[in-house]
């Protein structure tokens, strides 16, 4: 009932060559019946875009502005995303919120732009290494989410994405158990539920964090797991193929 999807979080990594190389053999391999998502950096998007162009791998964008025009150099709008072909971007990814100080507010503010334009939010929620020893992951899994809730309200969720991505267990080789996994996508489901049941059963949960061609069916196979947002591994095409061979199952 929720088809399952795999998105690619290549972050700051490649040259435009090593984009196009990486695309075209994503091309050659098929996307199979998951629903694939790549996110170059910006800069790369429309050239990515036109080799997508009539492919079923969909283009997403990194992040997002919160505002939709004006003075903000150095900023890029879910309108301009649009334009050049996106259909999904990622909102409040941990390298934003810890590197570049995003705050639950700012990361609401963007989840409502991209929605204003059409578009396909990912909302990124998890905890720290800090916050899981203290206990205290539900929490914080819950402030994320209800921030979000708290602007843009339960209705969005019917167009939007979450991927609970444990802060520790990404890029670090460590990924999380598949009990650890279900036990947060489930209570996501749940909080969700509590609003509406009909949103929460067909909203799609991802799992990101460390997740190999090893390690996917196994994680995919939990029930409130609807695929990945997968970080290095998406950066070799025969391994993304295989994650996303493995998520369509
Ligand atoms: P890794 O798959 O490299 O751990 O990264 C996960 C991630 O942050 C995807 O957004």
């Amino acid at each position: 009932m929720r088809r399952p999807l795999v998105a690619g979080n290549w972050k700051m990594h490649g040259s435009r060559a090593e984009a196009g190389r990486l695309v075209d053999e994503l091309i050659a391999a098929g996307a199979g019946t998951a629903e694939v998502v790549i996110c170059p950096p910006f800069v790369y998007l429309p050239d990515v875009g036109r080799r997508l162009h009539g492919n079923a791998i969909m283009l997403g964008a990194q992040d997002v502005c919160a505002e939709d025009i004006g003075a903000h150099t150095g900023e890029v709008s879910a309108a301009m995303l649009a334009d050049v072909g996106c259909r999904f971007v990622i909102v409040g990814h941990s390298e934003r919120r810890a590197l570049y100080g995003e705050d639950d507010a700012l990361v609401a503010r963007k989840f409502a732009a991209v929605l204003r334009h059409g578009l396909v939010p990912i909302l990124c929620v998890g905890e720290t290494l800090q916050e899981r020893e203290q206990g205290i992951t539900n929490g914080v899994v819950t402030r994320q989410l209800e921030a979000v809730l708290g602007v843009a309200g339960i209705a969005a969720f019917a167009a939007a994405i979450v991927a609970y991505e444990p802060v520790w267990a990404i890029g670090t080789g460590r990924t999380a158990t598949a009990g650890q996994a279900q036990e947060v996508h489930a209570l996501i489901r749940g909080r969700i539920a509590e609003k509406d049941a009909t949103i929460a059963a067909s909203l799609r949960v991802l799992y990101g964090g460390s997740v190999k061609a090893s390690n996917a069916a196994e994680l995919f196979a939990n029930p409130d797991v609807d695929g990945g947002l997968i970080g290095g591994a998406s950066l070799k095409a025969d391994e993304f193929a295989r994650i996303c061979a493995v998520a369509g199952k």
